[in-house]
């Protein structure tokens, strides 16, 4: 196993063996009590919320991410190619969900320690965006291979 801090451990075997029940509830386990948290998270880049990667799959399966959302910020609205699971450390994360026609249908606030929705089969469309003015910290993980991290994760609609 690569280096990797321990809180994240099981986590990485969970999406190693490609059980999604497990992988939600060490998913659960990282956000509540978030050890591998460093002071950097929440420092985050005034220009665009911010990836931190954490651990890389040796075999390319996926990868576990932070991610810094400064108040303000904004994701686009994008689906997935590929798996992915998240859930917030610190503050205070909107996600709204949309239909295929792009209509907003749901909005949800996320609490630390929270799961959000989980998008296993690319079926999820959503915004996500932190309304509040301290910075937000969220956990994910994406069935993608590092090398394709920046491009090969979200599907953005215009
Ligand atoms: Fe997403």
């Amino acid at each position: 196993m690569n280096p990797i801090h321990p809180a994240l451990l099981p986590l990485a075997r969970a999406a190693q063996r490609g059980d999604f029940g497990e992988l939600e509830e060490t998913l659960a386990v990282a956000l509540a009590k978030p050890a591998w948290l460093r002071p950097e998270h929440r420092i985050g880049d005034p220009a665009r919320y911010m990836r931190h990667i954490l651990y890389v799959d040796a075999a390319d399966r996926f990868v576990i991410t932070a991610i810094t959302w400064l108040p303000g910020q904004v994701s686009p609205v994008h689906g997935h190619q590929v798996w992915c699971l998240y859930g917030i450390a610190e503050g205070t994360l909107t996600e709204e969900q949309f239909n295929p026609s792009l209509q907003d249908v749901k909005t949800k606030t996320y609490e630390p320690g929270q799961l959000a929705d989980r998008d296993l089969d690319g079926t999820l469309i959503h915004r996500v965006s932190n309304r509040s003015a301290r910075p937000v910290v969220s956990l994910h993980l994406y069935g993608v291979a590092p090398e394709n991290l920046t491009t090969g994760i979200n599907r953005i609609y215009p």
